[in-house]
């Protein structure tokens, strides 16, 4: 009952993305990219978040439906250029639009997808807009500092874990954060509890985050729709090498900084990564740091004020995603 409810959602995000009629716009070398990332698939997390919000607190989910969406856009612009940076050339399945067209491609219809975020966002009600734009523009150049340190620590030796964890709070976290709050405040909830629900929203990310750097390793690459290994080969300080450094004797602190330096066959140097990750039991310190953050995120969302009867499928939504393997 329950997750036909979220499909029905899910369908209602698909349906406002549909109506951008993005496959006819012209220029089509700018739009046909921006259809093409955002027709395929993806799991639509953050916009179902701001409806289930919404629904929380609210009858009509209405109001709901273009903040959601704008989310949504925003959310896929930002993988658009995440995967020039990160090199990748498979999501969700596919060629990633740099691959399939071309860098220059992916930049352009990018940018143009930050606007049509900003539109749809725009279209809010006009009681509800000032708050929901402050959100936006703080979430937005949030995500684009984390981002930054994302990128900053690629080249650094050693990332300690509370530099780590505000990292993914900011490229990951914030996004999840304001769309549990956006939908709340669109469902009209108080204060108190549209912050509850960011604070929510701010540990599920934390989860959410941990656990695509599991997956990125451990992933299956059919389920996972992205190239295994990707993190471990542009040394990326995921939760995995941050806890690998913070448990590592002396040795094996050298043979993770030679295998960080050196140029290495890349099936290789994965294959020693997970070695020393496996003699360190990293993978089971990061499920249960997931965990511990889902927990969290479900503690917050029992402390908002409606009754606990209303919020049966977000606690079952966020139950899902603990054992997501996509
Ligand atoms: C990928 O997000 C980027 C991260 C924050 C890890 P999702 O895993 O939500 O990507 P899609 O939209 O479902 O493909
Ligand atoms: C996710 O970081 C944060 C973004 C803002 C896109 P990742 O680089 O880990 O995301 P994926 O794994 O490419 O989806
Ligand atoms: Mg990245
Ligand atoms: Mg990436
Ligand atoms: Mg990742």
């Amino acid at each position: 009952m329950a997750m036909q409810n979220i499909e029905k959602l899910r369908e209602i995000i698909d349906r406002e993305i549909e109506q951008m009629e993005l496959a006819s716009r012209r220029p089509n070398e700018l739009y046909l990219p921006v259809d093409y990332v955002l027709s395929n698939g993806g799991k639509r997390l953050r916009p179902v978040l701001s409806l289930l919000a919404c629904e929380l607190f609210s009858g009509n989910l209405a109001s709901a439906i273009k903040p959601a969406a704008a989310i949504e856009v925003f959310h896929n612009f930002t993988l658009l250029h995440d995967d020039i940076m990160d090199k990748a050339d498979i999501r969700r399945c596919r060629p990633t639009v740099h691959k399939k067209w071309n860098e220059n491609t992916a930049i352009l219809s990018g940018d143009a997808m930050m606007v049509l975020s900003y539109k749809l966002i725009a279209a809010a009600e006009r009681e509800i807009l000032p708050v929901l734009l402050g959100v936006f523009n703080r979430t937005a150049l949030e995500v684009c500092e984390g981002q930054q340190m994302d990128m900053n620590f690629e080249t650094m030796p050693v990332v300690s874990e509370e530099m780590y964890l505000e990292m993914i709070r900011l490229k990951t976290s914030v996004l999840i954060a304001a769309a549990l709050e956006i939908g709340a405040v669109c469902g009209g909830a108080a204060q108190k509890d549209a912050s509850l629900m960011y604070q929510s929203g701010l540990n599920l990310g934390m989860a959410f985050q941990i656990q695509d750097d599991l997956l990125d390793l451990y992933g299956d690459q059919e389920k996972f729709g992205k190239k295994p290994g990707g993190d471990v080969l542009l040394n990326k300080k995921t939760f995995l090498l941050v806890s690998a450094f913070e448990k590592a004797n002396e040795q094996t602190t050298m043979r993770i900084n030679e295998l960080m330096e050196k140029e290495n066959d890349p099936d290789i140097k994965v294959m020693e990564f997970k070695k020393i990750f496996d003699e360190l039991g990293i993978r089971s310190l990061a499920e249960s740091r997931a965990e511990s953050f889902f927990n969290k995120a479900l503690e917050k969302l029992h402390a908002t004020s409606p009754a606990s009867s209303r919020k049966s499928e977000l606690m079952e939504l966020i139950k899902t995603l603990m054992a997501r393997k996509s």
